[in-house]
């Protein structure tokens, strides 16, 4: 289809009823957890070796993407968070366009709508998941016929999470946490998830992991993490979470080790960080214990407090047909 037939189609002020699926492409992608999250020695090229479990979970980022004039890219991010993020060239979905155009040798233009919902700086890849959506909205859009392979190379480009938003479930991370594979699992695991006011950044808690632990073994996955997965029970996955940046991350906002700590006492099997944080996730039994697990959070943090109730494994970043 030609760029110019469509343009007229403006997000922001999309009129739904008007659009087709080749005018514009949406896209959901969900946040992660990360099961366990091993971290070897900072390496010459300024990232670490990690091994981790990836947990795709149900709170997701809307990526549209429509025709604009060749050559152009216009972004635009809407949601609570919305004034947190760099509508330009610093923002990984716009990255992620231009990518695209480089690699297939096009020029189309494209204007991006991103609704937020993951939080951003949260240890959760929000920014890769906009980044790993508009991938995903542009080579359809664009028509580039693009394999998956293809996408999550281009998306290790972009960001060391991309490729896992591409690809959702459960899935174990190597190298900088880039090359994924996915792992079987039985169930479904109940979080509840809380939130932070204030993000981290990544950057700096690495730095601070490089100070707190400068000579790292070289990291691992428990395989009985593996085999808990295997058993479809939460109780079985509890004890073998971890995450070596918490320290580091306690360190810079020691009010998260008090959130960590207050697992037991709200019900929860365990909590663990979500990445570099500050996101804190509570692992529950059940449906039924998450909500229980939420109004104990809510005793103790403050009515105040930014929770959310979310499952997992959910699948990564997928067109969703327009509402
Ligand atoms: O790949 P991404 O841009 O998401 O990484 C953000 C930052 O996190 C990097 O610049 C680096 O400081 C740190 N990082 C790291 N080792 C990794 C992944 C990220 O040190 N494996």
């Amino acid at each position: 289809m030609a760029p110019e037939a469509v343009g007229a189609n403006t997000l922001g002020a999309v009129d739904v009823a008007s659009e087709t699926a080749l005018e514009v492409i949406r896209t959901r992608i969900p946040g992660k957890i990360n099961l366990t999250l091993g971290v070897g020695p900072l390496g010459a090229d300024g990232y670490h070796p990690l091994v981790t479990a990836f947990q795709a979970v149900s709170v997701y980022d809307e990526v549209t993407a429509a025709w604009a004039p060749e050559g152009v890219t216009e972004l635009q991010t809407v949601g609570r968070e919305a004034h947190l993020v760099d509508d330009d060239h610093r923002n990984l979905a716009w990255r992620a366009a231009e990518l695209l155009r480089s690699h297939c040798g096009v020029n189309h233009g494209v204007r991006l709508h991103v609704a937020k919902d993951i939080p951003v700086a949260g240890g959760m890849a929000g920014g890769s998941a906009d980044a790993a959506g508009a991938l995903l909205a542009c080579s359809v859009l664009w028509d580039l016929d693009l394999d998956p392979s293809e996408l999550r190379e281009l998306g290790a480009e972009l960001g060391a999470d991309v490729p896992f938003g591409l690809t959702g479930g459960t899935a174990v991370g190597t190298g900088r946490g880039d090359e994924v594979v996915p792992a079987l699992t039985r169930g479904t695991c109940h979080w509840v998830l809380a939130f932070s006011s204030e993000g981290l950044s990544t950057p700096r808690v690495f730095a601070r992991h490089d100070e707190l632990r400068p000579d790292p073994p070289p990291p691992t996955l428990p395989p009985e993490l593996l085999a808990g997965l295997g058993t479809g029970r939460a109780a079985d996955v509890a004890p073998h979470l971890f995450n070596d940046l918490a320290e580091a991350a306690c360190s810079l906002r020691p009010d998260l080790a008090d959130t960590i700590a207050l697992a037991p006492r709200v019900g929860a099997l365990t909590a663990v960080l979500c990445g570099s944080g500050p996101t804190v996730a509570f692992l529950v039994a059940d449906e039924a214990s998450a909500v229980d697990v939420h109004l104990a959070l809510k005793a103790e943090l403050g009515a105040e407090a930014h929770l959310r109730r979310v499952h997992g494994p959910v699948p990564g970043a997928r067109l969703v047909h327009p509402a």
